[in-house]
C-alpha cells in the first residue's frame, strides 16, 4: 500500500526523481508525474492500464505557466482561464513542442488546467515542471475523491498519496476545446454550462461519440463501477429487481433500505456531486447484484452528474 500523508517536500522529491504521486484536486484525485519526463509519463499509462490513445491533462499553477506550453490561445480561452482558474476547467489548446506526443496521444492539442487545491497549488509552485495527471483510477473505472479510494486501487503501484482530504467538487473538470474561436464542450464537469455561457455566450456540446473520440471521457461507457447500473424511476425498477439484492442510489428520497445511498437528503446538487463517486464505489462492497439509480435535476452540476450516471449505466446495457 502507498504511504498517505501531507508532506509536500516528499511529494516534490519523488516527482523530481521521476516517480508518481497521487495528488488532491478540487475535482478528483490525480495520478501525477513530471509532464516533461517521458519515462514518468509512460509510468502513468502503465499504472492506470490506460490505452496510449487517451491523452493526459497537464496541470499548471496559473495562466503564465500555461503559456510556456501552449500557443495561439483564443481570446475566449483566456477569458475563461482568467475567470475560472484555478478551478474545474480544462482548456484544450494548441501545444508547444515542449509537451511530448506521449502526453497528448499524438494530437497537436493539449488539455491544460490549474487545479484549485491549496496543497497541489503549493506543490506546483515548488516544481520546475508541470504535472501530467489523469484521474487516479484504473482506466474506465470511477474516479477517486478520497485518498483511500486511490490506495484501494493503485496503492501497490505508487509510493505516495498526498492527502488533501475529500474532493470539494467531486466530479471531473469540464473540458472545453475550440473550433476556430468557438468554444466546444467535450466533457461536462465541475464547472457548469450555465457558468461558462455567462462569459462566452452559447457553447456547443460534443460530449458523446462512439468512434474516434476526442476524449475517451466521451465514450458512452466510461466511469463505471463494478456493479451493473440501471437508470429509471426507482419504484418501477424495484418491481423487477427485489430490494434485498439491489442497491438504491437516490438524489433525496429515503427508501429505508440498508443498501441505499442518498446523494443529498437536503436536495443540494453540489453535495450530490461530492458524494456521487463514493456512492458508486460503496455499492461494490455491498451484498447487491445491481444498482438502481435515478437521475438528478438536469441543471448546473446536475448535468454532469447525470452524464456520469448515464455512462456508468451504458457499460452494462
Ligand atoms: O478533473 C480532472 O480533469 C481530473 C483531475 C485529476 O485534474 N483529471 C481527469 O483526467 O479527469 P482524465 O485523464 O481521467 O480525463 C481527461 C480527459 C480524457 O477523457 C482525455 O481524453 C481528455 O481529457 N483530453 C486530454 N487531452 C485532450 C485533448 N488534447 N483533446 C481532447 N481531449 C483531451
Ligand atoms: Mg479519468
Amino acid at each position: 500500500m502507498a504511504e498517505i500523508g501531507t508532506d509536500i517536500q516528499k511529494a516534490k522529491y519523488l516527482l523530481e526523481a521521476g516517480e508518481l504521486v497521487a495528488i488532491p484536486t478540487e475535482t478528483v484525485y490525480g495520478l501525477a508525474g513530471n509532464a516533461l519526463n517521458t519515462a514518468a509519463v509512460a509510468k502513468i499509462f502503465q499504472a492506470k492500464n490506460r490505452p496510449q490513445f487517451d491523452p493526459l491533462i497537464v496541470h499548471v499553477p496559473d495562466i503564465d505557466s500555461a503559456k510556456e506550453f501552449v500557443t495561439g490561445i483564443p481570446d475566449k480561452a483566456l477569458l475563461l482561464a482568467k475567470h475560472f482558474w484555478p478551478g474545474p476547467l480544462t482548456l484544450v489548446l494548441q501545444k508547444k513542442s515542449t509537451i511530448s506526443d506521449l502526453v497528448t496521444a499524438g494530437m497537436d492539442t493539449v488539455g491544460i488546467r490549474s487545479p484549485n487545491h491549496p496543497l497541489t497549488q503549493q506543490l506546483l509552485n515548488s516544481l520546475s515542471f508541470p504535472l501530467a495527471a489523469p484521474s487516479a483510477n484504473p482506466f474506465g473505472y470511477v474516479s477517486p475523491t478520497k485518498p483511500e479510494h486511490v490506495n484501494d486501487q493503485l496503492g501497490d503501484k505508487i509510493p505516495y498519496i498526498l492527502d488533501g482530504g475529500n474532493c470539494q467538487v467531486g466530479i471531473e473538470s469540464t473540458i472545453v476545446g475550440f473550433e476556430g474561436t468557438d468554444p466546444v464542450v467535450y466533457r461536462l464537469g465541475g464547472l457548469s454550462l450555465e457558468s461558462l455561457e455567462e462569459f462566452v455566450g452559447k457553447v456547443s456540446l460534443q460530449t458523446i461519440t462512439s468512434s474516434n473520440p476526442k476524449a475517451p471521457g466521451q465514450l458512452l461507457s466510461h466511469y463505471a463501477p463494478g456493479k451493473k447500473v440501471l437508470l429509471g424511476k426507482i419504484e418501477e425498477l424495484l418491481q423487477e429487481h427485489p430490494a434485498h439484492c439491489s442497491g438504491l442510489l437516490t438524489f433525496q428520497t429515503d427508501f429505508n433500505s440498508p443498501n441505499q445511498f442518498i446523494l443529498s437528503p437536503s436536495g443540494s446538487l453540489a453535495e450530490a456531486a461530492q458524494n456521487l463517486f463514493t456512492a458508486l464505489r460503496a455499492f461494490d462492497k455491498m451484498p447487491v447484484d445491481v444498482i438502481l439509480a435515478e437521475l438528478v435535476p438536469d441543471t448546473g452540476i446536475g448535468k454532469a452528474i447525470n452524464d456520469r450516471l448515464r455512462r456508468a449505466a451504458a457499460t452494462t446495457q
